[in-house]
């Protein structure tokens, strides 16, 4: 029997559990508040911070949003984070990522406040994390953790191959699941598009993370019997539907349940969590700052 772990209902017990704070918070005269800002006309980037902004309003957080043109000089930006860092009423800051071309993405994540960079981008931030005393875990790779624990998937001693090394998902999550429990515990392999031979490496896996934005890279023959396996990827392929396109995984998801003991659908997998975990950091950061 394989499960399906319903990131949904994952996410939704999430929010639950981050009513208490906000009411104490809201009581006191603290409402948590998170600004978006959205420099991009991509039509994913825009459907995300909606989404995220809808969060927001359910669960009683204030959600400023600002839009810039995507063509406006990247001063703008600059300048749009410095007022933010200075708005008491803001405890979390997101800049949806990819920036455009025009605009120094690594000079927008070191130009957000440490304390309110709720995404855990931030230079100081990834240090932390390292080191082992995270002030933000990025959402995704903690969306990845709440899920496995969910799960009763324990990766105390586990082989983990995580495929995909990015900054926002990858690295974070090898270094989350490879310090001492209560985080990880676990022997961590990154694999990338220069891994000689990704099969193999994954065959020799209990969890496998999949984070590389290919299109159903991994599929049943590549996973042994009774894996783990966690579908982080969210890629818009063509499609015979209404829309013209469908989204998938980074899982071939009919022949890995046919392998795996437990494994995320997308959507309604990893999608909610990374959502949960950004209410779940903006509601630590106003807590923290008005502590
Ligand atoms: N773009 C894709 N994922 C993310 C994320 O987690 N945070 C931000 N800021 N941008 C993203």
């Amino acid at each position: 029997m394989t499960t399906v772990l319903d990131g949904d209902a994952v996410a939704s017990d999430i929010r639950d559990s981050l009513t208490d704070s906000i009411d104490t918070l809201t009581t006191a005269g603290v409402t948590p508040g998170l600004a978006t800002v959205l420099m991009s006309t991509d039509p994913s980037s825009e459907t995300y911070v909606s989404m995220k902004q809808r969060d927001c309003e359910e669960v009683g957080i204030n959600g400023i949003h600002v839009e810039i043109d995507a063509d406006a000089p990247a001063t703008e930006l600059y300048e749009t984070i410095e007022d933010l860092n200075d708005d008491p009423a803001v405890h979390g800051i997101l800049v949806q990522l990819p920036v455009p071309e025009h605009v120094d993405e690594r000079r927008v994540v070191r130009s957000i406040d440490p304390e309110k960079d709720v995404d855990g981008f931030h230079p100081e931030n990834v240090g932390r994390l390292v080191r082992g005393q995270p002030r933000f875990k990025p959402c995704t790779p903690h969306g990845v953790q709440k899920l496995l624990d969910a799960a009763g998937v324990d990766p105390d001693g586990k082989e983990v191959v995580i495929v995909g090394r990015s900054e926002i998902v990858g690295k974070p999550l090898a270094n989350l699941l490879m310090q001492k429990a209560p985080d990880g515990n676990a022997t961590v392999t990154v694999c990338h598009s220069h891994t000689a031979d990704l099969a193999a490496k994954t065959r020799a896996a209990d969890i496998v993370i999949a984070a590389a934005g290919v299109p159903e890279l991994i599929d049943g023959s590549m996973l042994s019997e009774g894996a783990t396996v966690i579908d982080v990827g969210v890629n818009s392929v063509d499609a015979d539907t209404e829309k013209g396109y469908e989204l998938v995984g980074d899982v071939d998801f009919e022949s890995a349940t046919e392998k795996a003991s437990v494994i995320t659908p997308v959507p309604g997998g990893v999608g909610p969590m990374t959502r949960a975990m950004l209410l779940y950091n903006t509601v630590k950061a106003a807590s923290a700052q008005t502590g």
